[in-house]
């Protein structure tokens, strides 16, 4: 029988486990509330202009943006119709204290944050990623960006007995009561994943460190954590590192590839890919 098509899944089977696919679909086929946290980190839906290259000041050189497929919509009511999708299973799937983080930019962050809201979702904070190296605004036209923002919340107003690690929000936040700001470079260096000429596997490839943060304040040794759009696997990576357990689905055959491959790095771990649905 494939896997998918069981009609129980004990946490056990569920655990560590990387699939490629989409992930309305594979959501779709997991029982309810089985996950103790989620993070998304959803395509931020860009819009960059196809015609135009952006190049930077005096040298010349070509800015590499968001320029995948992924990253494509025909318009906002597409793209909000897609997180209604993706946060309707995921409230489901959600334990009832789980936690959900999703992170953006300001070109997504907000139609996230107002949907969570019109669903039933409660925010817990907000957090501000603040890049402490971050890609110029090269046309000199507006503000430098150099945030993003990680949304916190519970699927309903009722969810009171969520984890919060209060002692790693002490050492990652600001000030003396902890502040809900995060100081993390981008990815670069060693952390980058590049392929056999340099290119970065990935654009969007998240800091080891930002997960870290988000899983360390948000869950607990042996909690089941769900990434439905998982990019070069992140979450998974960091889970392992901190003793956590992963679910994530990727649509992209590239970046699952590249997952394996960095998952390797923890060879007692046993995963299973699931790539037959
Ligand atoms: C912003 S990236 C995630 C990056 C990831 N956090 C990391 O550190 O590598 C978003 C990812 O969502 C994937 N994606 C987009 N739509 C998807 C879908 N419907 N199902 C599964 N994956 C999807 C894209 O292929 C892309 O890799």
């Amino acid at each position: 029988m494939k896997f998918f098509e069981q009609e129980y899944f004990s946490g056990e089977e569920l655990s560590d486990v990387l699939v490629e696919g989409d992930c309305i679909q594979i959501m779709d086929r997991l029982p309810d509330e089985i996950f103790d946290m989620v993070f998304i980190d959803p395509p931020y839906y860009l819009q960059l202009p196809t015609s135009r290259k952006l190049r930077r000041w005096g040298v010349k050189t070509e800015v590499n943006g968001v320029d995948e497929e992924w990253d494509k919509f025909k318009s906002f009511e597409e793209y909000d119709s897609f997180v209604v999708k993706v946060l309707e299973r995921v409230q489901r799937l959600m334990k009832p204290d789980a936690t959900l983080w999703v992170i953006g930019t300001y070109h997504n962050i907000h139609r996230w944050g107002k949907i969570m809201q019109d669903m039933g979702f409660w925010i817990l904070n907000d957090v501000i990623w603040l890049k402490t190296n971050p890609m110029p605004n090269w046309l000199g036209v507006r503000f430098t960006n150099a945030t993003e923002t990680l949304i916190w919340a519970v699927k309903d107003k009722g969810s009171k007995k969520y984890t919060f690690n209060k002692e790693y929000a002490k050492q990652f936040g600001i000030g003396k009561i902890y502040e809900n700001v995060w100081r993390i470079p981008i990815c670069s260096g060693e952390e980058r994943l590049r392929d056999e000429k340099g290119n970065k596997v990935h654009p969007t490839q998240k800091p080891v460190e930002l997960l870290k943060r988000v899983i360390l304040t948000s869950t607990r040794e042996g909690d089941l954590i769900l990434d439905p759009m998982a990019g070069v696997g992140t979450t998974g990576f960091v889970a392992k590192m901190l003793r956590r357990r992963f679910f994530m689905i990727e649509k992209e055959r590239i970046y699952v590839e590249w997952t394996k491959a960095r998952l390797k790095k923890f060879s007692k771990t046993a995963y299973s890919l699931k790539n037959d649905v």
